[in-house]
């Protein structure tokens, strides 16, 4: 795909210098957040019968007054054109989804975070070929939450993202429709999903990306599809459902009032509701990860203005678990994904509105049981030939073939350790939700937020599919193999900086019966 200007920008000055000098077209602040809608890119959509989702590319104004090609996933429902829609689903409901691939490159559906049979998972072991079609059919065993889809080719996933290819999968069950009457916010006005992204952006809104560059760090924020939009609000409790489609960038969340962040209270993650919320100031939000948080602007005069910001965060150097040769000490990527940034403008506007009580228990998990868990160990590191490594694999360099074997039915404990000193991991594991039991030799940013035992802080306490392993750090995690599949089932472990996977930061491993298992 060589990147076509878009449609009607002129006024732009644009000359000889290189693409990558020009300064992104566009204001900020000056477009609505889009409103969720029936039709159109993010469009609602309720799953019901079979669906259809064309991988292609389309043009669609990210920033106001010019059109960019958008890879999306396209489809028709009632009738009505949807484009990388928001997918809304009930656990226990079955899903059908095909997709077609007409974008001229093999591309995927993975369903992330859901607990999915190999074959329904979409990753890059089972690629759709260009005019080819499959049909994924999953039951959704998952909790409430917001998950994700998205593009998962072997070594493109990371261009095939920041051209587009994702969109959110929000599950409902009983406890989460219960909370949400009991808040009482309007879906879709005051209770929302943000999708961000952070896009590298260049002359006449066209997004770039380049193969095998590392940590893809974009130079416009997106949120649902607009680039730095405003929201109108009232000052009253709003509940945000955030999903991080970023490529690379970690960001520290914070609702900004006069520079000083408002307390914003977690009430979940990647695997839906935490137990009881949390009160917070900024959070961490790593690709590919989730937080759920409501946020009180009640008392705010009229006229006020908040702003969805990312705070400057200093690199995480930290020596405690590093290799004494290790090259990546000086890593670049760190400082730039530090920086600060507004993301969105909140503009208050007429009379409080009284908030609803928060209830002090959200849901009831089961505590983190490791008995009989068997110790598994994985090392993050560079090797000598300059690749990213989880313990020896790389997907580039030790291929497809899984690396282990875990039984049907085991509890594992995985045990991540990053020996980077300044570069954090965002480790996703397919086919599970897991358990953070554990952070030890965290840095002391991270040593500040733990608010249970074994290090691990709020954003630890509930289900997760997404991890991040600070600089440092070992952390443990509890798997529960208990999955409702039989057979051999084949799954991708790796990093979700989508460089750092695509440059094979990534292995494969079995789930397998117990009688077919080969090695303990
Ligand atoms: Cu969100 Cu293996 O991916
Ligand atoms: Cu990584």
């Amino acid at each position: 795909f060589a990147p076509r200007a878009g449609a009607q920008a002129s006024a732009q000055p644009f000359g000889s210098r290189p693409l990558a000098a020009d300064p992104p077209v566009g204001q900020k602040f000056t477009r609505p957040l889009p409103r969720l809608t029936d039709a159109g890119i993010m469009a609602q959509t309720r799953l019901a019968g079979p669906l259809t989702l064309t991988a292609r590319v389309e043009k669609y104004p990210l920033i106001e007054g010019y059109n960019s090609d958008i890879w999306n996933y396209s489809g028709s429902v009632d009738g009505r054109a949807v484009a990388n829609p928001l997918l809304i689903a009930r656990r226990g409901q079955d899903i059908d989804v095909t997709l077609v691939n007409r974008l001229g490159a093999d591309t995927t559906i993975h369903w992330h975070g859901l607990v999915v049979d190999e074959a329904n998972d979409g990753s890059g072991l089972h690629p759709v070929a260009h005019d080819a079609r499959r049909r994924y059919r999953l039951r959704v065993h998952n909790r409430a939450g917001l998950y994700w889809y998205h593009a998962h080719p072997h070594f493109r996933t990371g261009e095939q993202i920041h051209q587009g290819l994702y969109g959110p999968l929000l599950v409902e069950d009983d406890e989460e429709l219960a909370l949400r009457k009991r808040l009482g916010l309007p879906w879709g006005e005051r209770d929302l999903p943000l999708v961000i992204a952070d896009k590298q952006v260049g002359r006449l809104n066209t997004i770039k990306y380049k193969m095998g560059a590392d940590d893809w760090i974009g130079n416009r924020m997106i949120v649902n599809w607009a680039a730095e939009p405003y929201l109108d609000a009232v000052p009253g409790l709003y509940r945000f459902r955030l999903l991080n489609v970023s490529n690379a960038r970690m960001f520290r969340l914070a609702f900004l009032h006069q520079g000083k962040p408002l307390p914003m209270r977690l009430i979940g993650t990647d695997g839906g509701l935490l137990e009881r919320p949390w009160r917070l100031a900024d959070a961490y939000f790593a690709p590919a990860s989730r937080l759920d948080v409501l946020v009180d602007f009640a008392g705010l005069p009229d006229g006020e203005r908040v702003m969805l910001a990312s705070l400057a965060y200093e690199p995480m150097e930290n020596d405690a678990g590093a290799a004494p040769e290790d090259p990546m000490l000086e890593h670049p990527g760190a400082t730039p994904m530090g920086q600060a940034l507004e993301l969105m403008q909140i503009r208050i506007a007429g009379k409080t509105v009284k908030s609803p009580a928060l209830p002090a228990r959200l849901s009831t998990l089961a505590a983190p049981n490791a008995d009989g868990a068997t110790l598994r160990k994985f090392r993050l590191y560079v090797g000598e030939h300059g690749r990213w490594l989880i313990n020896d694999w790389n997907m580039h360099l030790t291929g497809h073939a899984p690396a282990f074997e875990v039984r049907r039915g085991a509890r594992e404990i995985w045990e991540i350790a990053n020996d980077m000193r300044s570069m954090p991991h965002p480790i996703h594991v397919h086919g599970v939700q897991f358990r953070v039991i554990s952070r030890e030799g965290s840095p002391p940013q991270i040593v500040e937020r733990a608010v249970a035992d074994g290090g691990i802080g709020a954003q630890d306490l509930g289900l997760s599919d997404t991890v991040v392993v600070w600089p440092g750090e070992r952390v443990r995690i509890l798997i529960d193999f208990a999955q409702p599949f039989t057979g051999k089932q084949v799954y991708m472990l790796h990093c979700h900086n989508l460089e750092h996977e695509d440059q094979g930061m990534m292995a494969s491993f079995a789930v397998v019966d117990g009688d077919e298992k080969k090695s303990a």
